[in-house]
């Protein structure tokens, strides 16, 4: 079940609609709101994400500081002066704050297309709230549509990908610069396309099995609580069950 509510203040009449930047801004500066005062904050990666960044600047010194789930963000964060702690030093996170590449109805997405899903996954898996924020185009009702981000270690990409063909995807290895993109973590990434996951949990749980997987960009047992969804009239706040 998905309750819906607009519980920001409307925004002032447009006369043209919202930019996709301007929507993550709106949500970006929104999820302040859910970040607990005095406390160490979960922070996710992306473009939405460096939108909550840069709005978490401006109360750096009512929290403790942050754990970041990438290199990128970690850089952006010390940047305004945010104290970026090691998620081993931290037990438990009130919250984490993060964008998708998909979210459907029951708050399941799909997410890595920025390539930081193991430690998004990491960070999510240490709090007890997951707020994601999203412009209005990552709604999905099932996911798939995005080609589905999985990390893997390199000497089991060709057997994977020959896995990912035997259920119908076309996997290919993500590449950057002519060479095949290195995550942070040291691995290859692959993005499936012609995935339809109509069973979120079923799928990441089968998946993350696979030997060589290092973790299935789908986050069903990491969903999230609270989604901000930017709209062209507002803060859409989805709450799921
Ligand atoms: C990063 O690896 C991803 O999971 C991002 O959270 C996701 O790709 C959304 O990114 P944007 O906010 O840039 O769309």
């Amino acid at each position: 079940m998905v309750y819906m509510s607009n519980s920001s203040a409307p925004i002032s009449p447009s006369p043209r609609a919202l930019t996709q930047d301007e929507l993550k801004t709106l949500v970006g500066q929104a999820a302040l709101d859910y970040v607990v005062r005095g406390q160490w904050v979960g922070v996710g990666t992306g473009s939405t994400v460096n939108k909550f960044i840069d709005a978490l600047g401006s109360i750096r010194h009512e929290i403790a500081g942050a754990v970041s789930s990438s290199v990128a963000s970690t850089e952006r964060l010390r940047a305004l002066g945010i104290e970026v702690r090691d998620a081993n030093e931290v037990e438990r996170l009130a919250v984490y704050i993060d964008g998708a590449d998909e979210i459907d109805g029951k708050g399941y997405m799909v997410k890595g297309g920025g390539a930081a899903l193991t430690r998004e996954k990491i960070v999510a898996a240490q709090s007890d709230r997951f707020v994601c924020i999203a412009d209005a185009s990552k709604r999905v009702p099932v996911l798939g549509k995005f080609p589905l981000p999985v990390e893997v270690i390199p000497m089991a990409s060709a057997r994977i990908m020959r896995q990912f063909a035997a259920m119908g995807g076309q996997a290919a290895i993500r590449m950057a610069n002519g060479q095949p993109l290195v995550t942070d973590n040291g691995q290859y990434l692959m993005d499936v396309r012609g995935l339809s996951i109509s069973d979120p949990l079923a799928f990441e749980a089968e998946l993350s099995q696979w030997p060589g997987v290092v973790t299935v960009g789908v986050f069903a047992f990491q969903r999230a609580h609270i989604c901000l969804l930017g709209t062209d009239t507002g803060v859409q706040t989805l709450t799921f069950d």
